[in-house]
């Protein structure tokens, strides 16, 4: 998948979004940072189970919203962070949970959650997905590098 210039995409359930998310996936490389724009519910978690999944991960991946950080082992040794930094207010608060040394870990793929709550801590070079509710199942995902 070329993720050169941006695109639009339309999913009608989950699944897609899950097919989508894991075809992206697959087409980085480690070290790259994906943000995840998008309202609550509008399926940005749906999104990284199937990002993990496309990079072979066979842990279920599951909402970090308590953890901040979840941290997955790929085959092959590259490593997946799942950030979800709805309760962080600011960069200040990001930071005091360390999270700069997981955004810049060279190695690893990241998944940023609530990117807007660390504008000013994100990595210049980024994929952005944003996600719009079109209806129950309905989705946009505008994937722009
Ligand atoms: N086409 C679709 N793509 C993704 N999710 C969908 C779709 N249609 C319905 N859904 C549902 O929308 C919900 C998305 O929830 P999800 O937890 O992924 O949202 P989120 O963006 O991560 O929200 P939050 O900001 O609260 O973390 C799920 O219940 C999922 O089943
Ligand atoms: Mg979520």
């Amino acid at each position: 998948m070329d993720l050169n210039t941006e695109m639009i995409y339309h999913s009608r359930s989950e699944e897609e979004t899950e097919k989508l998310a894991s075809e992206i996936a697959a087409s980085l490389q480690p070290g790259a940072t994906v943000l995840l724009r998008g309202n609550l519910g509008a399926g940005k978690t749906v999104f990284s189970r199937g990002f993990a999944r496309g990079l072979g991960c066979d842990d279920t991946l599951s909402s970090p919203t308590y953890t901040i950080v979840q941290e997955y082992q790929l085959p092959g040794g590259a490593r997946l962070y799942h950030m979800d930094l709805y309760r962080i207010a600011d960069s200040a608060a990001a930071l005091g949970f360390g999270v700069d040394e997981f955004i810049d870990d060279p190695k690893a793929y990241k998944l940023i959650e609530w990117p807007e709550r660390i504008e000013s801590l994100l990595p210049e070079k980024c994929l952005t997905v944003e996600i719009t509710h079109q209806g129950d199942e309905e989705r946009t995902l505008r994937i722009t590098p």
